[in-house]
């Protein structure tokens, strides 16, 4: 792993982006539940033996917590830039604490993956937009080498408008959703207010924090790795969820 240090240096993400993402990040992803069932689904055929999942940015663990109380034999690595992220992940983890492990990792520095192991599945959801193109390519040959036979990369994350028009598409859907979202899960638009006072929806306001890929790109860096069976299983609002196996 990398010396924290120079992480904290070089992360762009910033604590006070972890603490509204934690507050709000299940209303600001278009149909976050959606791409639970389908991860959930797609690990099932690993679920008769012991296998381990690494989550790539775990975030506040939503969805290390997801994997580990469906399939008992699953052993979740969850990785993360974030301090306060890994002990809101470690906090909510608690009951299946010996089945997971934590590590701090830079997703731009080179090998991280090297000590893990071999591993059944790498997860990515919302994490690999903060890596350029190049970063990307290289990143899905990584993997694929980490990868047990038979192993799955499952990646959900903002997928880059190839046109004006669907820019457009993406941002207008994109902020529906959150309004409509924000709605049911908090009976009122905290959740909205804060997605637009933030300038949240990046096809209206890029930010350079956030580098998101075309999609058909993405396939064929998939496909030049090495991965097979590659395809587009949920696509709304600019984010999409994808997949390959070895
Ligand atoms: C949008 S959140 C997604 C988290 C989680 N996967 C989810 O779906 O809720 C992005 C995550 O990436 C992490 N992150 C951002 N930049 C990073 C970096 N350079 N290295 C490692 N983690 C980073 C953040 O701490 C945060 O947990």
């Amino acid at each position: 792993m990398n010396d924290i240090s120079s992480i904290d240096r070089e992360i762009k993400w910033n604590e006070s982006d972890s603490e509204q993402f934690l507050q709000f990040g299940k209303a600001l992803v278009p149909y976050r539940e959606k791409m639970e069932k389908i991860l959930i689904d797609l690990l099932f055929t690993y679920s008769q033996n012991e296998f381990t999942v690494v989550d790539i940015c775990v975030g506040g663990g939503w969805l290390a917590e997801s994997i580990l109380k469906r399939y008992p034999k699953s052993k979740v690595i969850a990785l993360d830039g974030c301090e306060k992220m890994l002990n809101y992940a470690k906090d909510r983890l608690t009951s299946c604490a010996d089945r997971v492990t934590f590590k701090k990792f830079d997703i731009h520095k080179q090998s991280w993956e090297e000590n893990l192991g071999k591993v059944d599945c790498f997860t990515s959801i919302l994490a690999i937009h903060h890596l350029n193109d190049s970063e990307k390519e290289m990143l899905f040959k990584r993997l694929y080498s980490g990868l047990k036979r038979k192993g799955r990369f499952i990646i959900a994350d903002i997928i880059k408008p190839v046109t004006e028009e669907s820019r457009l598409i993406a941002a207008r859907e994109w902020d529906e959703i959150v309004e409509e979202q924000s709605m049911s899960f908090y009976g009122d638009l905290r959740a909205y207010k804060f997605f637009e006072r933030e300038q949240w929806n990046i096809f209206y306001y890029p930010d350079p924090v956030d580098k998101p890929s075309i999609l058909a790109s993405q396939l064929k860096w998939l496909k030049n790795a090495g991965f097979r069976n590659i395809e587009v299983l949920f696509y709304h609002a600019g984010h999409a969820l994808f997949t390959g196996s070895k």
